[in-house]
């Protein structure tokens, strides 16, 4: 068994998880998935960015301080995380002690071994907002084209690069005064001392070869030290013997790996230097966008190399998304968070298999094409995987007590094929061809249907003399449908799972595809995949972000209504019996033989959890609801209902069906709060 450590890039506090980020998150937890379920010991951990100016200013603007934004953040994260679907073995923050004392021993450990200089450098600095600018909080004319508002680092319009002090007029981003320029020591990272190691480290397989030849330009023209420090006022790690000054946050934010590693370690007695101090102990991946290449080929391994500690087995580096083509962009309307997709009511599932389908191991950029995205899911998830199952189940069912065949039918080598195809889509998948994967999948799944419309089950069920055969074959498709839900499971999690339940087996693992199912019994159909509404995906271009209020109606409905009469006046004491309580909602789930309902599990911190049976379920797909942030009325007299007790209820807006807004509290607020 192999001993994997994975991780996804660290997302930065200060902005919110879009759907850029998803690629990498989708594409690592398929990979960690896969792994798990062939029986390798692997773990997934990510962690919150939060050091550096960005997130220190925003805090400031908010009036807060940098821990409470970061801590604000990383629960938004981690819910919109978890509603996509994605099982980190734990989502930590660089803002902790264990990334402090580990980014420090890095430090140390390289000085000592006389890795870092220093020297003086001349910086923009604003005298009123007393601090050094970073690039991207300094703007003036670029010094070649002349265009307005630049930043600091590279010109939008003409594309050069340039220092900030070469910028024409600039002034500071924050408050519009013109910059001084002042020195001050820096410490610098002697990168070109490792220029061996990291050549030999690059062609040991640890890059894709197209990212090889990329380090191999960055060699011939020479590795530039790195400075690794930063003047205060900074939201970051201190340098240790050097006051005032603080890491970079491109220091410590790779360390965050560690250590996310390191407290997970912790809670579950496991050596965290089997992990990091041993080369041969465990394998290490970084899953990466191709923009973040540099830190994590040469600075990182060149950082962890100089500190003693291992290398990474390998960094896997992806492309970027576009959305119909385009850039991601607020002006565009193609910039779409998790939060819009999940407030859609569009399934998480559907966009990991729409990943899936593009994900190659090559480092091209991926288009979520809206139209395509609804089509390829309707006519590969609905049409061709859950048809195979719902067409079958049911004569199952109704005609043989819920048993398949005591033995398994003759299918022609079908099941046999089905079970060879695993080992070559195991291979895609380890080897992160999930492109070619789905398609060797849904080609299996097109045979599996033309079995079943070949044989019409539908037909042979009118005919009492054919029963035998009606068994036969819904004991066959059904058996290949396990076997590709099993092939699907990485990517479709919790699709999986219902079909699991429904088919009564136990988890999958890849090592039993060669033993059909027989001779049991299963369980009722469950209702596995909707359509979807292209409705909703067009809504999510034309999505304005709303400015955060105190309770936001989530979505707009793009329908026009008409305004219901105010009810009957009421006193400000009746008002006030009522208790409005900010509930986040832990699992919510269809309730069988209530097609208007959803059972939902509300959180009300130290308050307890609470059962509400709420009329949702045509506006919000069960799986977009946990981790949301929702106002209940939590002191409503318990109702004995037709499901079971229902203790509150959740608030929506909205004429009904389909088109009602759960209300959302701004992030910040916290379960169990009251609503004044
Ligand atoms: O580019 C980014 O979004 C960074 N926050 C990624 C950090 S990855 C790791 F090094 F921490
Ligand atoms: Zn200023």
């Amino acid at each position: 068994m192999r001993r994997i450590l994975v991780t996804s890039a660290l997302p930065y506090a200060n902005g919110q998880i879009h759907l850029g980020h998803l690629v990498e998150t989708i594409q690592t937890d398929i990979w960690v998935r896969f792994q798990k379920l062939r029986g390798n010991e692997c773990h997934y951990f990510c962690a919150d960015d939060t050091h550096g100016t960005p997130v220190m200013i925003r805090a400031r603007n908010e009036g807060i301080p940098p821990e409470a934004l970061v801590e604000r953040m990383h629960r938004e994260h981690l819910a919109d995380f978890l509603g996509f679907h994605i099982a980190f073995d734990n989502y930590y923050s660089t803002n902790s002690l264990e990334n402090r004392i580990l980014s420090e021993e890095i430090y140390i450990k390289n000085r000592e071994n006389g890795h870092i200089r220093t020297s003086s450098v001349r910086q923009a600095y604003c005298e009123h907002d007393q601090m050094f600018l970073p690039d991207r909080f300094i703007r003036g004319a670029c010094p070649t084209c002349g265009a307005e508002g630049q930043y600091g680092d590279a010109c939008e319009a003409c594309s050069r690069t340039y220092a900030p002090l070469d910028l024409r007029d600039p002034v500071c981003a924050l408050c519009g005064a013109p910059p001084v320029e002042r020195e001050s020591e820096h410490f610098f990272f002697r990168l070109s001392e490792f220029e061996s190691f990291l050549k030999q480290w690059t062609h040991s397989g640890a890059v894709q070869t197209e990212m090889a030849n990329k380090l191999d330009e960055w060699f011939t023209a020479g590795l530039q030290d790195w400075d690794i420090s930063r003047d205060g006022p900074y939201f970051g790690f201190e340098i240790p013997d050097a006051p005032g000054k603080y890491f970079y946050v491109w220091l410590d934010a790779p360390v965050g790996y560690m250590a996310s590693c390191w407290e997970w370690c912790k809670r579950h007695g496991r050596d965290f230097d089997a992990f990091w101090r041993q080369a041969d102990q465990a394998e290490v991946y970084h899953f990466i966008g191709k923009d973040i290449l540099y830190f994590h080929t040469l600075f990182w391994p060149a950082m962890l190399h100089g500190a003693g500690f291992r290398a990474p087995t390998a960094v896997f580096t992806h492309g970027f998304l576009t959305v119909n083509g385009q850039k991601m962009s607020k002006s565009r309307g193609t910039f779409i968070t998790a939060r819009d997709y999940l407030d859609q009511g569009l399934d998480p599932e559907y966009l990991r298999y729409y990943y899936a389908g593009k994900l190659t191991p090559r480092v091209d950029d991926l288009d979520l094409n809206l139209e395509d995205f609804v089509l390829r899911v309707n006519s590969d998830l609905v049409g061709k995987v859950v048809n195979i199952a719902s067409r079958t189940a049911g004569f199952i069912n109704k005609r043989f007590f819920g048993r398949l065949t005591e033995a398994y039918p003759d299918d022609g080598g079908l099941h046999q094929r089905f079970v060879e195809a695993g080992v070559e889509i195991a291979d895609l998948y380890e080897t992160r061809d999930f492109a070619k994967a789905m398609r060797i999948i849904m080609t299996l799944a097109d045979q599996a249907n033309r079995f079943v419309e070949a044989q019409a089950p539908w037909n042979l069920a009118k005919d009492p003399a054919r029963a035998e055969e009606l068994h036969a074959t819904c004991t066959i498709a059904l058996n290949l449908f396990r076997l590709l839900m099993l092939y699907l499971q990485p990517v479709l999690p919790v699709m999986a799972e219902r079909s699991r339940e429904f088919l009564r087996i136990p988890p999958f693992a890849l090592e039993q595809a060669d033993t059909p199912l027989c001779g049991h019994t299963i369980g009722e159909f469950l209702h596995l995949a909707v359509r979807v509404d292209p409705k909703k995906t067009e809504s999510l271009l034309h999505q304005a972000a709303p400015p955060p209020v105190a309770v936001v109606v989530p979505s707009p409905s793009p329908a026009p209504f008409v305004a219901e009469p105010l009810a009957e006046t009421i006193d400000i004491e009746t008002f006030a019996r009522m208790d409005l309580r900010v509930a986040r909602i832990e699992s919510a789930e269809a309730v069988p033989g209530a097609d208007k309902l959803l059972r939902l599990t509300l959180d009300l911190g130290e308050l307890g959890k609470r059962t509400v049976f709420a009329g949702i379920r045509a506006a919000y797909a069960p799986e977009s609801l946990p981790g949301r942030l929702t106002v209940m009325v939590a002191n409503l007299q318990p109702r004995k209902m037709r499901f079971g007790v229902s203790e509150g209820m959740v608030l929506a807006a909205g004429p009904g069906g389909g088109d009602l807004f759960l209300l959302t509290p701004e992030s910040g607020a916290q379960p169990g709060m009251r609503i004044r």
